[in-house]
């Protein structure tokens, strides 16, 4: 081995190298030296050397993920087939599904129903009520659209999460039609006998919406319940490894909420997979703090947001254009090189 290419190698498996961040380490020689194959986590497919390819959402720094890909190119097959193996290691999973896809129920033990069946969101644990109120009035603002009103929210949540109790903000609710409209949405997702966030971290849960639900109650009730299910992890401690696996369909509907959790380097067990087929509306910080970002293919438009997030090469770019279903471009942090793979789904969800 000649002098220049031993010194090459040894900085390539130095610890230095590992410590480097992302926007660095493609001018690292693991831009040029394969890194080893995951042997460990979700099977997603085969590469073009037929090396089977996973992922590790444990092994990863972020234990979150994306799966991105046009309408109909098979985003919650995807989805499924990951869910299907979870189940088989004992990860918990939930899918929260506006779309109320059957396909879904089938691999899940239970269907809850929002707005049909109720939460009880007054027990939060891992959460004070002063953090919860200012943390879901944050999203309440961005979610209606109703600029300036975080803070009289803020103080009317932490009155009734104090209080744990939705009447603090009925005795105020008619003094203005946005609060109003509020608060009808929460009464519409809240019970005092309705589920409490232990009973639901338990269950294989497929949450769904009945058709005439808005935009904005959906957003609402998904972001109430992450918001008590970060906060209940993170009330069982730090770990390593994957408890429950989130699958959020829509997900753009949620873009703010995401790039606060994708920002979260520590680690509670909770891994999200967040579902779009839009790109574009997600802060293109998201995809460089994912733990993995899975993009199958679609039109010509969507390649082209694709490509101005990761700078693709032409393999690349040629591999999930032409609307090839089954191939996907697989984006693992601290790997600088995508993957072309072919996805080998399990028929069981086919
Ligand atoms: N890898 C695949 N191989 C073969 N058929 C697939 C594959 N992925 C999805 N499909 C089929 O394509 C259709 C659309 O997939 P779906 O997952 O609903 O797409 P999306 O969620 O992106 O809209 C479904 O009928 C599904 O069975
Ligand atoms: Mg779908």
């Amino acid at each position: 081995m000649s002098e220049t290419l031993y010194h090459y190698m040894r900085k390539a498996f130095s610890r230095e190298a590992f410590g480097l961040s992302g926007d660095l380490a493609i001018f690292t020689p693991f831009s040029i030296l394969s890194p080893p194959e995951e042997t460990h986590g979700f099977i997603l497919g085969r590469d073009d050397r037929g090396r089977e390819v996973r992922v590790n959402p444990s092994k990863l720094p972020n234990m979150h993920g994306v799966i991105v890909g046009s309408t109909g190119s098979g985003k919650s097959t995807l989805a499924r087939h990951i869910l299907l193996q979870a189940q088989k290691m004992g990860i918990k999973e939930w899918v929260i599904d506006p779309h109320s896809e059957k396909s879904y129920t089938s691999i899940m033990d239970t269907r809850l129903e929002l707005t049909v069946e109720k939460i009880y969101f007054m027990e939060h644990p891992g959460w004070s009520p002063e953090e919860l109120a200012s943390e879901l009035s944050y999203y309440l603002e961005k979610i209606y659209a109703f600029p300036g009103y975080r803070s009289i929210l803020r103080e009317i949540l932490a009155k009734c999460f104090e209080e744990k109790s939705l009447y603090p903000f009925e005795r105020v609710k008619n003094e203005d039609p946005n609060l109003k409209r509020i608060y009808d949405d929460l009464r519409k997702l809240y019970s005092e006998d309705g589920f409490k966030i232990r009973e639901l971290a338990e269950k294989n849960l497929h949450i769904t919406f009945p058709t005439l639900v808005s935009r904005e109650l959906h957003a609402t009730a998904s972001q109430i319940l992450l918001l008590l299910l970060e906060g209940y992890m993170r009330s069982l401690g730090s770990r390593n490894r994957v408890d429950l696996i989130v699958v959020l369909e829509e997900a753009h509907l949620l873009k703010d909420y995401f790039l606060r959790l994708f920002k979260e380097i520590r680690k509670f067990g909770l891994s999200i997979l967040a579902v779009t087929q839009l790109p574009r509306e997600f802060d293109p910080r998201i995809f460089q703090l994912a733990g993995y970002v899975v993009a199958l293919s679609g039109p010509e438009s969507y390649i082209a947001d694709i490509a101005s997030l990761f700078s693709l090469g032409r393999e690349e770019f040629d591999h999930i254009a032409f609307g090839t279903r089954g191939n996907a471009l697989l984006f693992r942090s601290g790997d600088p090189r995508p993957r072309r793979i072919v996805l080998e789904i399990d028929p069981f969800v086919l």
